[in-house]
């Protein structure tokens, strides 16, 4: 059982690979079953070469030394491993952080900041490598094949697209069978399928099994990163996070690049059982899904940031950015990291983030995060103000609030006598 036969499709976008134009495909290979099913089949159905590409945003525990191996004893004919986590933290992480990017009810975007990132580097592998055509392991049901191909599309109008998941009408079954076949090795258990996981250095997600059924709650085995909050430490710990123009630099003082930075976030995170979310996500196809996500290091620098922003920010810009922030992030969400005006929204976000410096402390505690210190020289804030205690006759006269309340309050008196002489 090989799945359809792919010369029986027909392509429906004009990126779509037509069989006869295959000869030499990028497949972006993470090493899994499904990837790795792809490799060979790809070489039998297309009669065509495959070159691998895969990519380190700092997915944790993986092996690529592994990965490189398997796909050259699958046929590879070349095999190429990018570490990319610091192109990742300075291109994607950065304007995320000062956007204060999550979608829904906290999600913080790792896999959709991922995927243009990955696309891209098949774009500029696939060229050197003189392939016609980048295939990717996504389904037809996810937000994933929308963000890989509008990535492609855009930036390589010349490039071809498959994606075999999406049309080879194997189940996972058949998929086992073609890889035992096929001397294709197949991880663990076969009874029960595994998660569906995507995960990189701003978070990991989980899919499938129970996480379908809305009525369960999330069964210990799926948080591979997150200590459950039960088991965390009995004892709080307070972090300062420091941060220059919009970005974190620092940890408890001690001054560290960003992918490090954010490795530490997520460790402290992990150890206090911060960051799980359990969430249900409006895609752009149109479902309804569930995801399980454990995110420690958004958790923290995503907290800080946003209190640090608030502290530098006047209320007009409190009050406006968000939105601006909400937009961003489904661009993002929605596959068009390309999209010009995610690049305009870039430059607001930096304008604003110049004065965003200062430091943030937080309370880590059993799956808690909580703002408790802030200083920057950069606060719309001056304590002889705002305090019971003093004055602060200079710039802030009490007795000139009586006059203002009159007006501020002006529309709305008259209006509400209205009501009262409509209402009799
Ligand atoms: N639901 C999230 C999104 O659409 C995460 C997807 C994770 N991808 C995966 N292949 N498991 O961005």
């Amino acid at each position: 059982m090989t799945g359809a036969d792919p010369t029986r499709q027909r392509p429906t976008a004009s990126y779509e690979a037509d069989p006869s134009q295959v000869d030499r495909v990028l497949l972006l290979y993470s090493g899994g079953l499904d990837t790795s099913v792809m490799l060979k089949w790809i070489q039998d159905s297309y009669d065509a070469e495959v070159v691998t590409l895969t990519v380190n945003l700092g997915q944790p525990g993986e092996d690529y030394a592994v990965i490189e191996d398997k796909a050259k004893r699958l046929g590879a004919v070349e095999c190429h491993v990018v570490d990319a986590r610091e192109q990742f933290a300075a291109e994607f992480l950065t304007p995320a952080i000062k956007a204060n990017a999550v979608y829904g009810n906290g999600y913080p975007l790792f896999t959709a900041l991922g995927r243009p990132l990955i696309a891209q580097l098949a774009v500029e592998y696939a060229r050197k490598s003189h392939c016609d055509t980048i295939a990717h392991g996504c389904t037809g049901k996810g937000n994933d094949q929308v963000r890989i191909e509008a990535t492609v599309a855009t930036l390589a109008p010349e490039l071809k697209t498959i994606a075999p998941v999406r049309s080879w009408a194997m189940g996972r079954d058949e998929e086992i069978a073609y890889a035992r076949d096929h001397g294709i090795p197949v991880k663990g258990g076969t009874e029960v399928a595994p998660y569906s996981i995507d995960d990189n250095l701003w978070g990991r997600s989980s899919e499938g099994r129970w996480i379908e059924d809305l009525e369960r709650a999330p069964e210990d085995d799926v948080f591979q990163l997150v200590t459950r909050p039960e088991d965390a430490p009995d004892e709080a710990q307070v972090v300062k996070i420091g941060f220059e123009a919009g970005l974190p630099v620092s940890i408890d003082g001690e001054r560290l690049g960003l992918v490090d930075l954010l490795e530490r976030a997520g460790e402290l995170g992990m150890r206090h059982g911060v960051g799980i979310v359990d969430h249900i996500e409006d895609r752009i196809v149109g479902l309804k899904v569930r995801d399980i996500y454990e995110v420690p290091a958004a958790a923290l620098i995503l907290t800080a940031h946003e209190e640090l922003e608030r502290l530098v920010g006047t209320i007009h810009q409190n009050q406006f950015k968000p939105q601006m922030d909400q937009k961003w992030g489904y661009l993002v969400y929605a596959g068009l990291w390309w999209e010009p005006l995610r690049e305009d929204l870039d430059a607001y976000m930096s304008a604003v983030n110049a004065r965003v410096t200062g430091e943030i402390g937080l309370r880590l505690y059993k799956g808690s995060v909580r703002v408790v210190t802030r200083s920057s020289p950069n606060a719309v804030y001056d304590a002889s103000l705002a305090s019971f205690a003093e004055s602060g006759e200079e710039l802030f006269s009490q007795t000139a609030s009586p006059g203002f309340i009159e007006l501020w309050s002006l529309q709305s008196r008259l209006a509400h006598r209205l009501r009262e002489r409509d209402e009799g």
